[in-house]
């Protein structure tokens, strides 16, 4: 089998690169080798690599960076997956691709699932949306997994984040009032395997187990990591910030369990791994 994965470099990616190397021929790429906003290069290395397999783990995730740079945004996370998707369509090959809880304007007073209406609150929201709908009209054979709160030993994210904080200041302040479920990197590339059998297609939510906030996330972190730094419970008023957030991020991962079997651990046993694989 031949893969080509995209964003080798991203927390998904890294940890991807390690999983699907065993499977066959693996062409991974970073941005300073294939930059996704160039639709011209991005066409000739899906050509170039003949994949039967592309998973697309490049996004443009800086959501607050998203507000003032839609153009860059959309060019990453809405053209290149329809550029993917029209190649894959091409090739007859399967294009798995990673969106969003931010998709969902968060009101849901429970979690959401994949038939809610989504109804994004800001631009990354909006650009991660605009890549679903390019991919499904595409009729190319797909996965797409929507995840939230990405962490993992590596990359830029809330847990690295809070434990460098916790060592530079004498207590920290998190917004208490979102919830979601923090998704290990290392969870999401091995689910990916696993839907990678023959007869997954289509959207799945794919969330670790449990909820929390925020804040009962950092306070579990430092927990973990022997940390005494008090945390601080705030509200979302209280730390502005350019993107509106959703306050619910949970994802209903039922319909991953019943057509699949693949079902992600609890985040405090994912938070776990993560801690000791750092
Ligand atoms: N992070 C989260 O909390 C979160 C939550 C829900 C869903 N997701 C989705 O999960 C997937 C994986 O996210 P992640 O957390 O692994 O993201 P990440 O750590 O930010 O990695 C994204 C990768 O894409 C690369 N990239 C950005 N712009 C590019 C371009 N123009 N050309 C080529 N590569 C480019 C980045 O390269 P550089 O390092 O050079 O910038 C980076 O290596 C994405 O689809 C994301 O939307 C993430």
């Amino acid at each position: 089998m031949r893969i080509l994965l995209t964003g080798r470099n991203g927390q998904v990616g890294w940890e991807l690169q390690k999983a699907l190397a065993p499977l066959g021929e693996l062409t991974a790429l970073g941005r300073a080798e294939l930059d996704l906003s160039d639709a011209r290069r991005l066409r000739e290395a899906v050509r170039a690599a003949n994949p039967d397999v592309i998973v697309n783990a490049a996004a443009y995730t800086a959501v607050d960076k998203a507000e003032s740079e839609r153009e860059a945004a959309f060019a990453v996370n809405a053209t290149a997956p329809g550029v993917l998707a029209g190649e894959a369509k091409r090739n007859g090959a399967l294009l798995v691709h990673y969106s969003t809880d931010y998709v969902f304007d968060g009101t849901k007073p429970a979690p959401y699932v994949e038939e809610d209406e989504p109804n994004p609150i800001n631009v990354y929201g909006a650009s991660k949306l605009a890549g679903e709908r390019a991919i499904a009209a595409s009729g190319c054979r797909h996965l797409i997994l929507r995840t939230s709160w990405v962490y993992g030993p590596r990359g830029s994210n809330f847990y690295l984040t809070m434990l460098r904080l916790a060592r530079e200041r004498p207590e920290l302040r998190v917004v208490d009032d979102q919830v979601g479920a923090p998704t290990s990197s290392l969870e999401i590339a091995r689910a990916t395997l696993h839907m990678l059998r023959p007869g997954a297609h289509g959207l799945y939510h794919l969330s670790a187990a449990g909820s929390t906030t925020w804040c009962g996330f950092a306070r579990a972190i430092l927990g973990r990591a022997g940390l005494a730094t008090p945390v601080v419970a705030i509200r979302t008023e209280d730390y502005p910030a350019p993107a509106k957030r959703p306050r619910n991020s949970r994802l209903d991962c039922s319909k991953l369990r019943r057509e699949t079997g693949v079902a992600l651990a609890r985040w405090e046993e994912a938070l776990a791994e993560v801690a000791a694989a750092l």
